[in-house]
């Protein structure tokens, strides 16, 4: 574990949508994605994105104040906000095998406190910000479910990874 990451890069607030967006094309129920980040980071925005390319129509606000909040797109997907949480063991008391079904697509906002209720196969996001706004985004597969599909993760965000490191030096090539 922790062999392979990949590191994105997001210019503005679309772009994070749009990773977001790019990943719940290779999403499956019963994957978990963790995101994790300080306030402001782009945690709710990656998931807005993820959870329209999945066919959620209804608006998707941050579930800080409901903790857990459940749609039915192309998917059911379950939103969780970890913020208020005191840790894993108030996650578990209400009902962690509920909200991690294997029915659903689930994405976890603050992730890092809730380590000890996850699954065993897991992706973490970590955003940061930079001074120019512009958001870091690493990636990390945890467990043989991800390890599986690095490739395709690699495939499906590959567009985001340097862009703005490395722009195209042939811009008016072909
Ligand atoms: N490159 C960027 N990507 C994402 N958001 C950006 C970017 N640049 C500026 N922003 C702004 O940063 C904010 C991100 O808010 P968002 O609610 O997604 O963060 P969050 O990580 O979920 O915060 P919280 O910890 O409060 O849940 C938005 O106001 C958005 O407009
Ligand atoms: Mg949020």
């Amino acid at each position: 574990m922790g062999e392979h990451e990949l590191r994105l890069l997001a210019a503005d607030e679309a772009t994070t949508k749009a990773v977001g967006a790019a990943l719940a094309r290779i999403l499956v129920p019963g994957d978990l994605v963790g995101l994790a980040g300080d306030l402001g980071a782009g945690k709710t925005r990656l998931v807005q994105g993820a959870l329209a390319a999945l066919g959620v129509r209804e608006p998707v606000i941050s579930p800080t104040f409901m903790l857990v909040r459940e749609y039915e797109g192309d998917l059911p997907a379950n939103h969780v906000d970890a913020y208020r949480l005191a840790g894993a063991t108030e996650l578990e008391d209400l009902g962690v095998e509920e909200v991690f079904t294997p029915d659903a697509v689930v994405f976890v906002e603050w992730v890092d406190r809730v380590l000890a209720a996850l699954p065993e196969s897991w992706l973490e996001l970590v955003l940061q910000t930079r001074p120019d706004e512009v958001r870091e985004l690493v990636v990390r597969p945890h467990g043989p479910a991800w390890q599986a599909r690095y490739e395709q993760l690699e495939a499906a965000l590959g567009p985001f990874t340097g862009s703005m490191a490395h722009p195209d030096p042939f811009p008016d090539a072909g």
